[in-house]
This record gives structure tokens, C-alpha cells and sequence, in this order.
């Protein structure tokens, strides 16, 4: 297994052979999926992540109305991917069937692997107007946006739901159902209610069901934190496929199935640096040492050792202190044992 910022990075993992699945006509190679998280998923952390072995890359959710009015740059970036992150998912919402068609159709020009439609934002801003997790009010509506998308679209199109808005309302099958009927090529289920937000636990027997009737894959997702959880929600669900959101911030090492405490400091400080410079060169330096304050804050997440340190690392205000700091750190941990032996690599 290779280090994800050693001298050989831009070796990807295997993607000839045998798929593990396939998205209609596009295959993927792999079981482990970055989830779409605005804020996070952006092209550096997509591309870190596929190259610990993330199998493909979901863009940040795009909102429609600000792609149409614009595009303008800050949506752009947004949609911006390296060839190497192929297959590319582009990922959208919206409320209006005609304005998601209309984008969609632009959006595809970008050159996307394929289109997915959220159906899983909770926030009460984007839900609440009826797009996001608002849409599964309506899985009428949602057979209709599918039925038009696949009809109107080269590529084909997927998107991501919750269990439904509430728990009166899980009606989860019915969407699936509705997706399916209408062309679409895969579901990713995330376990949960727009309700519940990120309360409560994920609920995988729902996954498992969703499964049971799905004719196209089905990727799982909810509260996948360790590889023990991704053989756990595999052998529990089937899925084709674990997706994985808060697990993976500051934690691309799931992706090769290493848990966060099997990696040495030493490690996670150079790629601490490696995702800066690929942030620098993406956003410009000054952006990115904004940016990058809350990737250090969960990379740093369970050190009690650099208590002092960690507070100057997410306030870092130039290269040279990041630097500085991230050597201290490393020095710190190693003389108190605090982090694991780097492990032989094969
Ligand atoms: C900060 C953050 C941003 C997110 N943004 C998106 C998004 O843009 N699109 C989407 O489909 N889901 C988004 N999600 C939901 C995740 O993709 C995922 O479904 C959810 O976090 C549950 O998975 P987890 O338990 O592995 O985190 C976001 C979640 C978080 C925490």
C-alpha cells in the first residue's frame, strides 16, 4: 500500500480489470467513496482522497439558480476536477423541474461522468424551499425530473437521498422506486431523516432494504467512521458501494482502510503540506491558509499532546509558520510516544 503523498502520488489506484460496479455504462473500481460535502469535497481534498483510493469523486452540491444567473467563478470552481478524479460526479439542487433540466443539460458541456441530484440537504434554507431533502415531499415530482434528466442527458444521471423528511414520512422505497422507473442509474442512500439531521444513529436495515428492491446499485451511507464500519455496512446492507462523509475529513487514510490512529504524525504532517499546496495552487495562497484551518483542525483531531500547538495551527497565518509548527508537532509526538510507529509499507 502506498503513502497517499509519497514521491510516487500520481500513481492511482487500479482502475483496468474487473469494475466493482458500474454506473450504467461507466465502471468503477472500488468500494469506498468520498461523500459530497460542501465545504470539504472540494477538487484538492477529492484528489487526496482518490488518491488514497476513494473510487470516485462527487463535486459539492451546486445550486442551480446560481449556476443559471452566472455561472460565476466561486460555482465554477466548484465544478473544476482533474482528469485523473474520473468517473466525475456533478452534483446539483433544486425545487423546479425546468430549471434543474436547463442546468443539467449546461452542466453536462463541463464534461461530467455523470449528473446526480441531491435529495439529502437538510438544511432549512435549501429543504425547506422544496429542494435537497424537500424533494422526497413529492416522489412524483422526482419521477418526472428523472424521466426528463434521462431523456435529456448523455451521461447518466444518479442522486442521493435520505430515509425520507420525517419519521411519519419515510417513504424511502417509494423514491427509490421513482428513480428507478424513471431511468435513474444509482441511488446513495444516506440512513437518516431530513428530521433527524445528524442526530440519532444511521439506519442500515433501511439500506439493506433499499437494496432488497433496487435494480440499480445502491451505494450506503451514514456514520462509516473506521474499516471496520465499511465491511460492517457491506456485510449488513450489500451495498455496491460505502460512502463516506465526516469519516473521511482529515481522514483520507480510510480510503486505504487504515483507522486514524494507525497513522504516524509524521505522516499526516506531510500531507497536512501536500494538501496545502495543492489548496494554494487551486484558491491562491492567501485563500487557502484560510481554507485549510479546518482541515488541520480535524487531521489534529485526537492529539492531547500539542494542545498549545494545535491552537497556532488553526490560526495559521503563513506558509513558513505552518511549517514550523507541523515540524514541532512532529518532533513533540515522537518523544512522547504519542504516535504510532509508521508502518512498513509493501
Ligand atoms: C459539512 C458537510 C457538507 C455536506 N455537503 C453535502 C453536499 O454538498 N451534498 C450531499 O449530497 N451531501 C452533503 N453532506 C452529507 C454527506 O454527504 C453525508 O450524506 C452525511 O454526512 C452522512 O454521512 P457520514 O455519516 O459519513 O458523514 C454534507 C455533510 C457535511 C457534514
Amino acid at each position: 500500500m502506498s503513502r497517499i503523498c509519497s514521491a510516487h502520488s500520481s500513481t492511482f489506484p487500479k482502475r483496468s480489470g474487473e469494475a466493482t460496479f458500474w454506473i450504467r455504462d461507466v465502471p468503477v473500481h472500488g468500494d469506498v467513496i468520498l461523500s459530497p460535502m460542501a465545504g470539504y469535497s472540494d477538487l484538492p481534498y477529492r484528489y487526496l482522497c482518490r488518491l488514497a483510493g476513494s473510487a470516485m469523486s462527487y463535486t459539492e452540491f451546486v445550486s442551480v439558480i446560481a449556476f443559471l444567473a452566472g455561472p460565476n467563478e466561486k460555482t465554477l470552481r466548484m465544478l473544476s476536477y482533474r482528469p485523473e478524479e474520473r468517473p466525475v460526479t456533478m452534483q446539483i439542487f433544486d425545487n423546479d423541474e425546468d430549471r434543474i433540466v436547463e442546468a443539467a443539460r449546461r452542466i453536462e458541456e463541463l464534461g461530467p461522468d455523470i449528473v446526480d441530484v441531491n435529495m439529502g440537504c437538510s438544511v432549512k434554507k435549501v429543504s425547506g424551499r422544496g429542494a435537497g431533502a424537500g424533494l422526497l415531499r413529492d416522489p412524483a415530482k422526482i419521477g418526472r425530473i428523472f424521466a426528463r434528466l434521462t431523456r435529456v442527458l448523455k451521461v447518466p444521471v444518479t442522486g442521493k437521498i435520505r430515509l425520507g423528511w420525517d419519521e411519519a414520512s419515510r417513504n424511502y422505497l417509494d423514491v427509490v422506486r421513482a428513480m428507478q422507473d424513471n431511468g435513474a442509474s444509482l441511488v446513495a442512500v444516506h440512513g437518516r431523516t431530513k428530521d433527524q439531521a445528524y442526530r440519532g444513529d444511521a439506519d442500515w436495515d433501511a439500506i439493506a432494504r433499499v437494496v432488497e428492491i433496487a435494480r440499480i446499485p445502491v451505494i450506503g451511507n451514514g456514520d462509516v467512521r473506521t474499516s471496520f464500519d465499511i465491511e460492517r455496512m457491506k456485510r449488513k446492507t450489500a451495498c455496491a458501494a460505502v460512502m463516506i462523509g465526516r469519516g473521511a475529513i482529515g481522514n483520507p487514510w480510510i480510503f486505504q482502510r487504515r483507522d486514524r490512529h494507525e497513522v504516524p504524525f509524521a505522516e499526516k504532517a506531510s500531507l497536512i503540506r501536500r494538501h496545502f499546496e495543492l489548496m494554494s495552487s487551486f484558491y491562491g495562497e492567501s485563500t487557502a491558509l484560510i481554507l485549510i484551518r479546518k482541515h488541520i483542525a480535524r487531521y489534529l483531531k485526537q492529539y492531547s499532546g500539542i494542545r498549545d500547538l494545535h491552537q497556532s495551527l488553526v490560526q495559521v497565518a503563513h506558509v513558513e509558520q505552518l511549517n514550523s509548527l507541523l515540524d514541532s508537532a512532529t518532533k513533540r509526538l515522537e518523544e512522547t510516544g504519542q504516535s504510532p510507529r509508521a508502518r512498513a509499507i509493501a
